[in-house]
């Protein structure tokens, strides 16, 4: 593992090693010695910034990019005020690539009152075409662009880009390459994510993600567990296993194992006590699984189960290959088999040729599963997806009558359903002091509702009782019995 190595005894006398991880350990090697020379130039450490724009996935590459940066000898701000930013970008819907461009005209300021400022993006914007020749064009103080098919070269582009004065850009279209240990520094010291795949096969109709994340690609198990051994042995106790449709692990792999099956051996690590995962595609979804998620003591009784529409004539355009039936049998499944399972989902609202009819079928679905919580979004047309070509696109007016319709019905229940936990006793994960009142700790329970109780910033990290004495919305007020 990375964590034994020195980086200050690799010499950089001869070539790179053409091999993966250890090509990036001389790049690391390589750039620790540029960071040295430059904060001793200035007289004061060299900071860097790396910010985050997408999901869990993006964030779990933002603590990689962190791990490098930390080796390279940066110290490491929260805020855009850093010798070096890297923007980690989204591009799942519109809004995510507003933003940064909104951020980068700031940054451009900043740079001009350090000279010594670099500004780095990389992420799924990236790897879009459009995107890309607009930054290339009009935002020319950008000083490195990658995408997400080379996020390991991070250290071998960091050095190219301390070594040149020009715009170091690096996209690859796809890629086959898995590398394993690489420098990684966690958010938070007791939760960690866990890519077990990468990429998307589904190509849903109106999403951007496996254009930009290329082919479906398994880890291998060993590695897997492997890395979460390690984990627990540096003091984590909940892992999120990440995938943007876990229920089809391993099925490219050269001996092909289930998620199920992972998952059993995921639970048999001591030390672990609670696995996340995320995202099911219901129409993966095993019986074997629901078994495993049944006998398990770790596995967290939370199942985010993406619905994107009720009405069966546009689950058909989207290509998500499942009827409303199907859905509902699923969740009822579920519901039987395991009655304390929360269940949340996503859906999408102004769907090419959506009607407020189609729309009253995902409330109708809505209120037959009673989502314990929903993210609801407004249809973005992603340049290049299927959907953005037909012809049926549906006007604001109309999305927004759905939308908000939706909405409150999505509301109305999960306020219903956490309202049900009242007066129960549970663990709750504290994971931190609440920011407006630190005498409170905020936990997290298994179905992911959080509880905020009297507590002291010590037990961070740790499971603890809590009753759950008053239901505020979507949260509770409770106090520890441990
Ligand atoms: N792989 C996950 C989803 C990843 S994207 C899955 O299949 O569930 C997260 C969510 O963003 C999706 O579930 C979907 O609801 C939403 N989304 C994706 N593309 C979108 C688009 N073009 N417009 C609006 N929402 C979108
Ligand atoms: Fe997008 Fe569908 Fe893949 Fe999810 S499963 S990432 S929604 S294409
Ligand atoms: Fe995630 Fe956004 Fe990429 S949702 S996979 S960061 S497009």
């Amino acid at each position: 593992m990375y964590k034994n190595i020195d980086f200050d005894s690799i010499a950089l006398t001869g070539e790179a090693p053409g091999e993966e991880p250890r090509r990036q350990y001389y790049f690391i090697a390589k750039a620790r010695r540029y960071v040295k020379e430059q904060s001793e130039k200035l007289g004061r450490p060299l900071t860097a910034a790396v910010i985050t724009f997408g999901c869990q996935m993006n964030a779990r590459d933002s603590e990689k990019l962190t791990g490098i940066l930390e080796q390279a000898g940066y110290e490491m701000k929260e805020t855009e005020e850093a010798d070096l930013v890297i923007y980690n970008t989204c591009t799942v819907r519109d809004n995510a690539n507003q933003r940064v461009y909104g951020r980068l005209g700031v940054l451009n300021s900043l740079k001009k009152q350090n000279p010594h400022m670099r500004i780095g993006l990389c992420g799924c914007m990236m790897q879009e075409e459009g995107a890309l020749e607009k930054i290339k064009t009009s935002y020319r103080f950008v000083d490195l662009i990658f995408g997400t098919h080379n996020i390991f070269k991070f250290a071998e582009l960091l050095c190219t880009m301390l070594e040149s004065e020009r715009m170091v850009i690096d996209i690859w279209k796809d890629t086959d390459q898995i590398v394993e240990d690489l420098p990684v520094e966690r958010k938070y010291s007791f939760k960690s994510g866990i890519n077990i795949m990468f990429g998307c096969n589904n190509f849903c109709s109106y999403c951007i993600v496996p254009y930009v994340r290329g082919r479906e690609r398994s880890r291998n198990p060993g590695d897997i567990l492997r890395e979460i051994q390690a984990l627990v042995a540096d003091g984590v106790v909940e892992v999120m296993l990440l995938g943007q449709n876990v229920n089809s692990y391993g099925k490219n792999l050269e001996e092909p194992v289930s998620f199920a099956r992972l998952l059993r051996e995921v639970e048999k690590i001591q030390g672990l006590e609670r696995i996340r995962f995320m995202t099911s595609h219901p129409k993966d979804l095993s019986d074997e699984l629901i078994q495993v998620m049944k006998e398990s003591n770790k596995i967290c009784r939370h199942l985010h189960l993406p619905l994107q529409s009720g009405s069966n004539r546009i689950l058909a355009a989207m290509n998500r290959r499942y009827t409303k039936e199907q859905y509902l049998a699923l969740a009822e499944k579920i519901r039987r088999e395991i009655p304390d399972m929360a269940i949340t989902t996503d859906i999408i609202v102004g769907f090419p040729g959506e009607t407020l009819e189609d729309v009253e079928e995902t409330i109708e679905v809505v209120k037959k599963v009673q989502y314990d919580n929903a993210f609801t979004f407004i249809y973005s047309r992603r340049t290049g997806t299927p959907a953005a070509a037909m012809e049926n696109q549906v006007p604001g007016e109309v999305i927004k009558e759905g939308f908000d319709k939706l909405l409150k019905v999505v509301q109305d229940t999960a306020r219903e359903r956490a309202a049900l936990l009242q007066g129960q006793i549970q663990p709750a994960l504290v994971e931190e002091m609440n920011g407006q009142d630190p005498s409170l700790a905020t936990g997290r329970l298994s179905n992911n509702t959080i509880v905020h109780f009297p507590g002291t910033a010590d037990q961070i990290g740790q499971i603890v009782d809590v009753e759950l004495k008053e239901c505020r919305g979507f949260y509770y007020v409770g106090r520890q019995v441990t």
